[in-house]
């Protein structure tokens, strides 16, 4: 950090945590108000919309249920949220699930509230200031969306992702209850938490960290990596889901502020073309990553080693940079993530759009070191695996 510089750092809405949380949920609305509740299907098979819907029946509050929402949400499932929601009359929303369910809430209330199209928003055109109440429940410990400006969702026919960003979207109050994560199948806790840890790496290393960022980015590191395993193999063990919960909920905090990197700008391309999962694209080119950014910042890697877990006693800085990567490496492998796109039986064929989209992604921008395009080519090819022919 560089102390003669002048920076922000934007507070979230309110965060009310610990199991029993959602309990919480019927008091922030009265009788007269009427949310949309975002979900998705799997949010609906494992019981949590029930718990929802039960509270509000108790509280006599009126709601309405959109729960089509599919991951890497595309711009049409929002449009038919957005009808849903002026039809219905709402006055707010709620993300209940993942990632995908709280962007598309955040995306809903952009699109309820003003004339634009989300291309044009996520193309720089300001956001009207009269969006309704967010609120934010997670239903996995990965995405950070819960207190990010940042909404995300899939432009499949421009096959690219449309990020839209402004203060305005970060919730107003964010229920994180580690109850609700009891039932998430393994790979999705793997995938997420690959999210989170891949948030907490890029928002320290960004050029745009600060003191309080890099705080919270360490504590994340520590969290994520001593708790990832045990919760995706037993999520019903309630304090490893709260320390990842919490984790994932810091490192958000600090990606919001400090931004992301280079990982972000190839997930995202990788996302739109291939429609791997987010976290798992996170995790394909996380630690390729790392070893393109040590050059640029080398000091950063040896407090980040220690937060990964290594004991950096008497290590040089390179010993200690090589041990952070492999500290990832290690729990990605542990947790049986793939590490190539023939692993996934994915035929992996680099278009020249792919390279240009993230050479000129917003996402990329607070990357430590500057990538070159035929840089970008070569990252995207490391994670290629056999190829056929
Ligand atoms: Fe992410």
């Amino acid at each position: 950090m560089d102390p003669g510089r002048v920076y922000q750092v934007w507070n979230p809405g309110r965060l009310i945590f610990g199991p029993g949380a959602l309990g919480e949920i019927s008091k922030e609305f009265t009788t007269r108000d009427k949310p949309l509740i975002v979900t998705d299907e799997g949010v609906v098979r494992a019981g949590i919309l029930d718990k929802v819907t039960d509270l509000f029946a108790r509280a006599e509050v009126r709601y309405d249920i959109f729960n089509r929402v599919v991951a890497d949400t595309p711009i049409e499932t929002v449009e038919e949220a957005a009808s849903f929601y002026r039809e219905r009359g709402c006055a707010s929303i709620i993300g209940l699930g993942g990632g995908s369910s709280i962007d598309t809430a955040k995306a809903v209330a952009v699109r309820v509230s003003g004339d634009g199209t989300l291309r044009e928003y996520g193309s720089g055109r300001p956001i009207p200031d009269c969006l309704p109440p967010i609120y934010a429940v997670p239903t996995t410990a990965g995405t950070g969306s819960e207190v990010s400006a940042v909404a995300v969702v899939s432009d499949h026919e421009g096959k690219m992702k449309v990020g839209i960003k402004s203060p305005l979207l970060v919730p107003k109050v964010a229920l994180l209850d580690p109850l609700l994560l009891s039932t998430i199948p393994f790979r999705t806790a793997a995938e997420t938490g690959a999210d989170a840890l891949s948030h907490a790496i890029e928002a320290y290393l960004s050029i745009n960290s600060n003191v309080i960022t890099d705080g919270m980015a360490l504590s994340a590191m520590r969290m994520i990596t001593s708790n990832l395993e045990k919760f995706a193999a037993n999520p019903e063990e309630t304090e490893a889901a709260g320390r990842m919960l919490l984790g994932s909920c810091l490192a958000g905090l600090s990606f919001a502020n400090a931004g992301l990197g280079l990982v972000h700008g190839l997930a995202h391309s990788v996302g739109a073309y291939y429609h791997v999962s987010h976290g798992l694209s996170c995790a394909l080119y996380l630690c390729a990553v790392m070893e393109f950014n040590v050059p640029a910042c080398p000091e950063k890697f040896v407090s980040m080693a220690e937060a990964l877990g290594v004991d950096v006693r008497g290590l040089s800085s390179e010993k200690a940079s090589s041990q952070a990567v492999d500290a990832v490496r290690g729990l990605f492998s542990r947790l049986a993530i793939p590490k190539t796109f023939s692993e996934m039986g994915i035929e992996f064929r680099l278009d020249p759009k792919m390279v240009d989209d993230t050479y000129t992604a917003p996402v990329a921008k607070g990357n430590p070191r500057q990538a070159q395009p035929e840089q970008i080519a070569a990252l995207f090819l490391s994670v290629q695996g056999t190829v056929s022919g």
